[in-house]
This record gives C-alpha cells, sequence and structure tokens, in this order.
C-alpha cells in the first residue's frame, strides 16, 4: 500500500536566511495563505529568537493557519525554546523545533563543548519543549558528518524526554545519496525507540543532491521531507518543494509513496516566491523554471506535434500553469489584467492593483504586447507595498566614448524636490553616487544583476541589487524598457527598505 510522505516547508525559515532576503510579516503571511492552498503539512514559519519580525511571523500566522501544523525553530536553550512556545501560544497544531550540533567539527570549534555536555543539553531542551507542546521536533545539526553511535544516543535522549520526530539534516550538503540512505537505515536498526518516531530529512543542495538524497531517503523509512519552494535556503538551498512532490507524483506506481500537495498550486506557489524574495527562478530550473515545458530542437518539436508523451512527462496544466496565451495590451481593461494576475498567483490588495495597473498600462504603451513574464515583473519589482521615503522624480544622463558619465538625479522627500549632480565611471555609477548625495545614507554595493524577462529588443530589464548598510543587506528591485532607469529605481527602492529597516 502506498505511504504517507509529509511536507515540512521550511521556505519561511530557512528559505528566508538565503542572503540578501528578507521578507516582512505582511508577505509571510501571504506566502503561509499560498502554502496552505499549496497543502503543505508543516509550515516552519521562523525563528522567533532571532528578531522581533521572526517572532510576528510566526505569531501572525499561528493565528489565521489553523489547519496546518505551525513549526518555530529554536536553539537547544531555554530562551529561543520560551521564545517559540510563546510565538506559537495560538496555533491550533504547534510544533517546537529545536536543534543542536551532533558532529565533533561542530562541537569543537562552534560549540566549544564534550560530547557528555551535548547530551545534556539535548535532554535538557527537549524537556523544556514539552512545556509547551507534544509536538516536538529534534535536529542533529550536521548529522551526515558526526559519529554514528553518537548520533544513536542523542536522538534516543532526544525520544527519551519526549521528541516525537527526529530530524538527519545534512546541513553543508556534504552526503552521496546511497550514504545518506545508509545513515537513515543505520538509525532505523540501531535507535531504540524510533518505531514509535518520524523520521524527517532536511538536505541542502550544496552538491545539487538535495532532492536525490531527500528520495532516497524515504525508500529506507524517512517519512518527512524537509524542502522550500523553489529550492530557496542557507548558500545553494534547499531540496525544492516541487521536485519533491512532482517525483512522488509522476512516479508514484514505482516509488509507491504519495503527498498530499496540491499539485496544481505549484506555478502559483513558485511565482508568488519568487514575487516577494526577487529570487528568480532559473529559466532551467526543474518543473518551475521558464522552459522547464519549452521544446525548442527541432526533432523534439517534430514529435510533440504528433504526440506529447514523445518528450513531455509532465503537462503544464498538472502544476497549474494554464494553456492561455492570452496578451494583454494597452486597451486591456482592469478586469483582464486583475483575473491574469489572479491566474498567475497573484491576489493583490487595491492599492497594490491600482499601482500596478497604472504601471501595466505605461509600459503597455512603451511596449506594446505585455506577457505573463512582463506582468511577473511588475509585481515583483515595483508593485509591494513600501513606503516610499524617497521616490524618483527625475535623471539625465550624460555619457558616451571619451565624456566623463555624468548624472542629474532629482528625488523628492516629503513632497519637496532634491537634486544632485555626480560623476562615475559610467551612468549607473554616476546616478548612485548622486542618489548617496541626496540621501545621506551610506552603503555599500555587493551585488548588482540585470535580467531581460521577456524577448524582443524592447524587452523589460529586471535590476536586482543587493546594498549594505551598517552590515544589513537589503534588496532593491526596479523594472524599465531603459536599464538606467531600472537601476536607478533598483537603488532607490533598497534606500526605502533600509529607512523602512530602521523604522521598525
Ligand atoms: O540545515 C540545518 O541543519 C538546519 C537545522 C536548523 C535543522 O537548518
Ligand atoms: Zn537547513
Amino acid at each position: 500500500m502506498s505511504q504517507k510522505i509529509f511536507i515540512f516547508d521550511t521556505t519561511l525559515r530557512d528559505g528566508e536566511q538565503a542572503p540578501g532576503m528578507h521578507l516582512s510579516v505582511k508577505e509571510k503571511l501571504e506566502i503561509a495563505h499560498q502554502l496552505q492552498k499549496l497543502n503543505v503539512d508543516i509550515i516552519e514559519a521562523g525563528f522567533p529568537i532571532s528578531s522581533k519580525s521572526d517572532f510576528d511571523a510566526v505569531k501572525e500566522i499561528s493565528k489565521v493557519i489553523r489547519d496546518k501544523s505551525i513549526a518555530a525553530l529554536a536553539r537547544a536553550n531555554f530562551k529561543d525554546i520560551d521564545a517559540a512556545g510563546e510565538a506559537l501560544k495560538d496555533a491550533a497544531n504547534p510544533v517546537i523545533h529545536t536543534f543542536i550540533s551532533s558532529s565533533d567539527i561542530h562541537l569543537k570549534h562552534q560549540l566549544n563543548k564534550t560530547r557528555e555536555q551535548v547530551l545534556e543539553i539535548t535532554a535538557e531542551s527537549v524537556k523544556r519543549c514539552k512545556k509547551y507542546t507534544d509536538n516536538i521536533e529534534f535536529s542533529a545539526m550536521d548529522a551526515t558528518r558526526s559519529d554514528k553511535e553518537y548520533l544513536v544516543k542523542m536522538f534516543e535522549i532526544a525520544i527519551k524526554n519526549g521528541a516525537k520526530i527526529l530530524n538527519v539534516p545534512d546541513t553543508v550538503g556534504y552526503a552521496l545519496p546511497l550514504e545518506y540512505s545508509g545513515l537513515i537505515e543505520y538509525l532505523m536498526n540501531n535507535v531504540k525507540g524510533i518505531e514509535n518516531t518520524i523520521i524527517s530529512v532536511h538536505c541542502h543542495n550544496d552538491l545539487g543532491l538535495a532532492v536525490a538524497n531527500s528520495i532516497l531517503a524515504i525508500n529506507k523509512g524517512a517519512r518527512q521531507i524537509e524542502c522550500s519552494v523553489n529550492g530557496i535556503g542557507e548558500r545553494a538551498g534547499n531540496a525544492a518543494i516541487e521536485e519533491v512532490a512532482l517525483i512522488l507524483d509522476t512516479r508514484k506506481k514505482d516509488l509507491n509513496f504519495y503527498t498530499d500537495i496540491n499539485i496544481r498550486e505549484i506555478a502559483k506557489t513558485s511565482n508568488l516566491v519568487a514575487a516577494l524574495t526577487g529570487y528568480l527562478v532559473a529559466p532551467n530550473k526543474a518543473i518551475v523554471g521558464k522552459n522547464a515545458f519549452s521544446h525548442e530542437a527541432g526533432i523534439h518539436q517534430d514529435g510533440m506535434l504528433k504526440d506529447r508523451s514523445t518528450y513531455e512527462i509532465l503537462k503544464p496544466e498538472d502544476i497549474g500553469l494554464s494553456a492561455s496565451k492570452l496578451i494583454l495590451g494597452k486597451h486591456s481593461g482592469r478586469h483582464a489584467f486583475v483575473k491574469r494576475l489572479e491566474d498567475l498567483g497573484f491576489n493583490l490588495n487595491e492599492a497594490e492593483i491600482e499601482k500596478s495597473f497604472e504601471r501595466f498600462k505605461s509600459l503597455a504603451e512603451k511596449k506594446g504586447a505585455i506577457n505573463d513574464n512582463d506582468l511577473k515583473a511588475i509585481i515583483q519589482n515595483e508593485t509591494r507595498e513600501i513606503k516610499e521615503y524617497f521616490k524618483l522624480n527625475y535623471y539625465h544622463i550624460l555619457s558616451g566614448t571619451n565624456v566623463k558619465s555624468t548624472s542629474t538625479v532629482g528625488i523628492d522627500i516629503n513632497g519637496k524636490l532634491f537634486e544632485s549632480v555626480h560623476f562615475g565611471d559610467g551612468p549607473i555609477d554616476a546616478s548612485f553616487k548622486a542618489i548617496d548625495q541626496i540621501t545621506k545614507i551610506s552603503t555599500n554595493l555587493i551585488d548588482y544583476s540585470i535580467e531581460a524577462v521577456s524577448e524582443g529588443k524592447d524587452a523589460i530589464g529586471a535590476v536586482k541589487i543587493i546594498i549594505s548598510n551598517n552590515g544589513i543587506e537589503v534588496l532593491g528591485r526596479g523594472i524599465s524598457t531603459d536599464v538606467i532607469e531600472a537601476s536607478i529605481k533598483a537603488y532607490i527602492n533598497a534606500m526605502n527598505r533600509i529607512v523602512e529597516n530602521q523604522e521598525t
């Protein structure tokens, strides 16, 4: 008989640990609602002790998502666990996820503790979680580089003190598939009491093996997979939820497992997470990349025209991609616009619809046809509510061969126009320097990327930048058919986020 695999979604916790990523409480709530539609079993909503915004996100999600388990992360100490317990107070099904390292490398270099001390902390911490809930998940961090016998001892202590889920993280994404599934088998055979727990797997993707390791592990007894939308997470990320779900669905007869994931919600979920995090999906990404269902080679196209089964193992409709090729333009009405956005997974409030419709109209005026990628770019880059302390009024560029680039920028602050002019190493550098003079915020540019979001010479350019201010990294986004304007908007957007962070 086919067996259920529980899906533990960590998009809002490990996913949000991806470099430069920051989601507001409101954005996390929006993603949590979509995860509810996707029908994951557990939503790990955050790490409450780490920041007020993480604490608030766990609290708010606990209040409104009643039919899913809500998990909160806590290191193995009372302060973390109490914060997690407090944030989960209103949850219908709270899970405290507590963890401590088990590898000698971490014990020596990070914790500076002996194996015995760490076992004592494990016992005390799991016991502390019971003050708040019986649903306790215990993770042995860096499990795959740990001594197996020590790991057995640690898990037995966790079980004895009340852990119901035992998580085996491949924290550094080092394990090979057979090694990892071998470890799960070893634990299944050696940990006393393991039969009364659920074994969970949490694989990182440093060597591109996160999904393969997770799938092999269920053959040896794991029954929960921890994963994230679009595979986002620390460093190279976590196992991608869409890949896990589609592997188990497409190959269900061979694997004999199922999940409760509503795979028709996958495209929408992926779009929403990409939009709110600014982490765009690579075109060749399995399942949700924009090329996942495109056929380029003549022989493939010929086969597809004869019968789709020749080159397609999945249908775009399966993951909720609509077959509609509806193109919107400057004559399209608001109703058609909103309907298309809903099909793409975006449920905007009135103010956001207003703003995005305005942007859509002005782009349609310049560009003509607006396709789905253009629409996603508008939402991803310019629609979300963020207070505009600084608002671009105008810019002029002087640039060319043998000319020192000069940018003049005008920015509105509280309705008053401030102007500045600056030289630079190219028009973008000159513009950023002019903006710095106006905002008086000092920043380091950490990352700058530009992507054409649609085809053709008039394609929209989406600029994503990461800047740091006092050690805190923020993301800024901007779009335009003019890449200099897109860059200036992205920079100002990041400046606005810095001010917003300072105020909250
Ligand atoms: O990768 C990891 O080890 C983690 C733990 C907190 C489970 O994210
Ligand atoms: Zn992790």
